[in-house]
């Protein structure tokens, strides 16, 4: 038993000027918004938001047609090729169309298969909103690879603040959030966490690159959290609720339906070995044992080369212990404390406006006391936490893998922040 369901949705409420503390009004005025602009700037990020969660959907529907293995045996295509031959011939490949012919029959015959029946809802909504399914494909790959092209070839440093918002997840996200409450339990013996929240937990759907079929969508992190935080004496799992706040439906609709089910979590790292690249023991360590605190060890029936996999049958009542919120976090916030907010992958999406108040948003939701977890390395973090007066208490980086001949390895980096 996890406890009792105490949480009754909590009030969301959208920000206005005057919950902002006069430095962060500062800071955000010298990147021109004031007191007069703000309501218009919070309805644009909202409009603007929206139609980058479409667009976010979309390219995942893109990557899934050039990779999946799952409706045709034709040879899956890399997106970032496919990116750089379209900026160069702005036609559609011969070899992608016949895939979409592929996959427009796969959508139509009703097989069940959990990753390709999300891809159907995306384009009944898309159909029903007046786009008919070859004008999407053709369009949106067109809009997918300009998109594509200009992060990967054009060294466009902001390139992500303005992409669609991606679900892409994966377990490697989970081993800097691991090493920095192991780093919290060491300078904290005594210190027990209650109540979570994770912002942008994600929903492994069809990431860029990489696609292994194996398994259904699911969203890892609120698991590898509670996993984490048991595992290392920080919290007891009967007390411990996480709330998992998303901007898209998608991801918070998962969390929501798996209620009263045990889902079988299927971990594949996304990275793999091969062509020098080596994990490390540490990492293969972390993996090993990730997820023995929520769930039973199972062997992966269909693994992938050269990927670490398992799979997790998580335990009875764990997946009450977590409830979703769908929210915009530049934006909106909950009445609700939390001892402990967790944010990794999500601010590198938000422009330097949109992360001052995402930040902002996140710190009023954290209790006295409590602890700010992120692995966001733009200075403008540091900035914003002196601001709100969140003195730094630890911060790391981890190699996750190595890799022959190349300038540096793997790595990730995580950084906590205690509330006063
Ligand atoms: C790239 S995924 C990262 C997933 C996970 N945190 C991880 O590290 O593997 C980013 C997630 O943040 C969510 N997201 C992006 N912008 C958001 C916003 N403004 N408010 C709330 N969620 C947002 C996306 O929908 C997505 O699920």
């Amino acid at each position: 038993m996890l406890g009792l369901n105490a949480s009754a949705s909590p009030a969301l409420h959208e920000i206005t000027w005057t919950d902002l503390a006069p430095p962060m009004q500062s800071l955000l005025g010298a990147r021109g918004i004031d007191h007069a602009s703000f309501g218009a700037y919070v309805a644009d990020v909202r409009r603007r938001d929206r139609e980058r969660v479409r667009d976010g959907d979309l390219d995942h529907l893109m990557y899934y047609a050039l990779q999946s293995s799952a409706f045709t045996n034709l040879p899956p295509i890399e997106p970032a090729t496919s990116a750089k031959a379209f900026a160069q011939h702005a036609t559609i490949p011969p070899p992608v169309q016949d895939r979409f012919t592929a996959l427009t029959s796969a959508l139509r015959d009703r097989a069940h298969d959990a990753r390709l029946s999300y891809f159907r809802e995306i384009v009944e909504r898309e159909r029903a909103s007046g786009t008919p399914l070859p004008r999407l494909l053709s369009e949106q790959y067109a809009r997918a690879m300009r998109s594509l092209y200009e992060k990967e070839f054009a060294a466009a440093g902001d390139a992500y603040q303005r992409r669609g918002l991606s679900t892409d997840t994966s377990v490697e996200a989970g081993y800097v959030v691991y090493l920095g409450l192991a780093a919290l339990h060491a300078l904290e013996p005594d210190r027990r966490v209650r109540r979570v929240l994770v912002v942008g937990p994600g929903l492994d759907l069809a990431p860029r690159t990489g696609l292994v079929d194996v398994g259904d969508p699911q969203s890892y992190q609120p698991f590898a959290i509670i996993d984490a935080l048991v595992g290392l004496g920080l919290a007891d799992r009967a007390a411990l609720r996480v709330r998992a706040l998303d901007i898209n439906p998608r991801v918070t609709d998962w969390m929501t339906r798996a209620h009263g089910t045990r889902p079988r979590l299927s971990l594949i790292s996304s990275i793999a070995e091969r062509d020098g690249v080596r994990f490390t023991a540490d990492y293969r360590e972390y993996f090993a044992a990730v997820g023995r605190s929520v769930g039973v060890e199972q062997r992966l029936a269909r693994a992938a080369a050269g990927h670490l996999s398992k799979s997790i049958q998580v335990s009875a009542g764990v997946t009450d212990a977590i409830d979703a919120t769908t929210a915009d976090i530049v934006v909106d916030r909950l009445d609700e404390r939390f001892d402990l907010a967790i944010i990794t992958n999500v601010f590198p999406y938000l422009s330097d406006r949109d992360l001052l108040l995402a930040i902002t948003n996140i710190v009023a939701m954290i209790a006295p006391g409590g602890v700010l977890l992120h692995n966001e390395s733009r200075p403008l973090v540091a900035e914003a936490s002196h601001a709100l007066g969140l003195p730094l208490i630890h911060s790391r980086s981890a190699v996750i893998a190595t890799v022959e001949g190349a300038k540096s390895p793997l790595y990730d980096a995580v950084w906590l922040h205690r509330v006063p």
